[in-house]
């Protein structure tokens, strides 16, 4: 069994809603695919999530899976160090949803902000369900059946993090502890060897007494570093650090992801029921159109009317794209009518051009070969199946359910 380093793996997952756009890279995308060079990354398409809001017009969501996955590959999510994989390909999900559920009080749901606000927001639909109530529940399965110490979100997510956190501070705590877990930690303790023992003694000692967070990290690395003990030891020694019981389900820390300064076309947010998205497949003379009819300062109506840049939603796409000094040539240009909105723009048009041309690219091939694009999913469901089987062999095991 090789054993889970909480700290060094990362958990997210989108909700498929079709193809994705410049909204979508900026936010998010190119953030995973930093995350990828330091973390052990799962990424995942939350198509359970998705129903909670279509049960009703399920059609859509097939081809929202593939086209994600296509932009995700295409965009540079680099399947050689990040499992791809399918939430609904990984029943464990399901298992641990239905476990926690039984520890979760209903009030914990109920004040989560997002389940009042997306009833408001989608008033259509009727989300009085008990699978939307449960929402933030599924999430944190997901993240907690992977052990996952970090999670890559938006503010809007933050909320279900927390909550994450705090069920898992309830499961540890109500089955984290089992009879004779003192004597089971000192034996695991001398398992380590006389020096390594020492060592653990004494951090312990300064964390729970002068509260050393850096002791603390110092103890968790000498315990995941020991390769002669068990799974089962490594938990007590870690739960022991901390004065609790074993941590079964590590609490997650939500890495906020900073938000996207990328504007729509409009110049509100980018976002498909805005209208105003430039996909990340675009063709180029759709962009060029796209960009060369954008809304510019309705203050120029004429080549001679100077303008403000704070008016224009050209501007914030410069303020993505370009360098200082294109930026001092917009900025004189517009209010000086010295340049006119169109070749003010074509620096942006090019910018946009450069970026997508290889994502373009990439997704043509991914496009043309969707066997390969299987298989590297059927291999990310693999890899989560592998990981989400061993953390509920712990958690049946932990709740009184395995039997024989
Ligand atoms: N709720 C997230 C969203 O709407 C998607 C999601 C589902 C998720 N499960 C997750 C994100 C687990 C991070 C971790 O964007
Ligand atoms: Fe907008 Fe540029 Fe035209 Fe000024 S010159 S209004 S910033 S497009």
């Amino acid at each position: 069994m090789n054993s889970v380093v909480p700290q060094h793996r990362v958990l997210s997952g989108m909700r498929p809603t079709g193809k994705l756009h410049l909204g979508h890279y900026h936010g998010v995308l190119k953030n995973w695919t930093q995350l990828q060079h330091e973390y052990e990354c799962f990424f995942f398409v939350a198509d359970w999530h998705a129903l909670t809001t279509h049960y009703e017009d399920v059609s859509i969501i097939e081809q929202s899976v593939w086209d994600m996955v296509v932009d995700w590959l295409a965009a540079g999510v680099n399947p050689g160090s990040s499992s791809i994989f399918l939430q609904s390909r990984v029943p464990e999900h399901a298992e641990l949803n239905l476990l926690l559920s039984m520890i979760t009080p209903l009030g914990w749901l109920e004040r989560v902000p997002t389940y009042k606000d997306q009833q408001e927001k989608l008033k259509e639909k009727d989300l009085a369900t008990y699978g939307f109530l449960g929402y933030p529940l599924l999430q944190s399965a997901d993240i907690l059946i992977y052990r996952a110490g970090n999670v890559p979100v938006g503010a809007d997510q933050v909320a279900h993090v927390e909550l994450t956190r705090e069920l898992a501070r309830r499961f540890n705590h109500l089955y984290g502890r089992e009879p004779g877990f003192e004597e089971a930690v000192e034996a695991a303790i001398t398992k380590m060897g006389k020096k390594a023992a020492k060592i653990y003694r004494n951090l312990r000692k300064t964390y729970q007494e002068q509260g050393d967070d850096e002791a603390l990290e110092k103890a968790q690395a000498l315990v995941q570093d020991q390769q002669n003990i068990t799974l089962g030891d490594k938990e007590r020694l870690l739960g022991s650090l901390e004065g609790g019981g074993k941590v079964i389900l590590p609490e997650p820390k939500a890495l906020l992801t900073p938000a996207s300064k990328m504007p729509g076309l409009d110049g509100q947010k980018m976002s498909k029921s805005y209208g105003n998205t430039i996909s990340l497949r675009e063709s180029p003379d759709e962009v060029d159109r796209k960009i060369r009819t954008m809304p510019t300062d309705p203050a120029r109506v004429r080549r001679n009317d100077p303008g403000d840049p704070a008016k224009c939603p050209v501007w914030q796409f410069h303020e993505v794209y370009s360098d200082e000094a294109t930026l001092e040539w917009v900025k004189n240009g517009c209010v000086s009518a010295g340049i006119g909105c169109i070749d003010c723009k074509r620096p942006v048009i090019e910018a946009v051009q450069a970026e997508l041309a290889p994502i373009r690219e990439n997704a043509r091939q991914y496009e043309s070969d969707p066997d390969l694009v299987r298989s590297i999913v059927a291999d990310g469901c693999e890899k989560a199946q592998e990981e989400a089987r061993q953390t509920m062999k712990e958690v049946r095991s932990a709740m009184g359910l395995s039997y024989r």
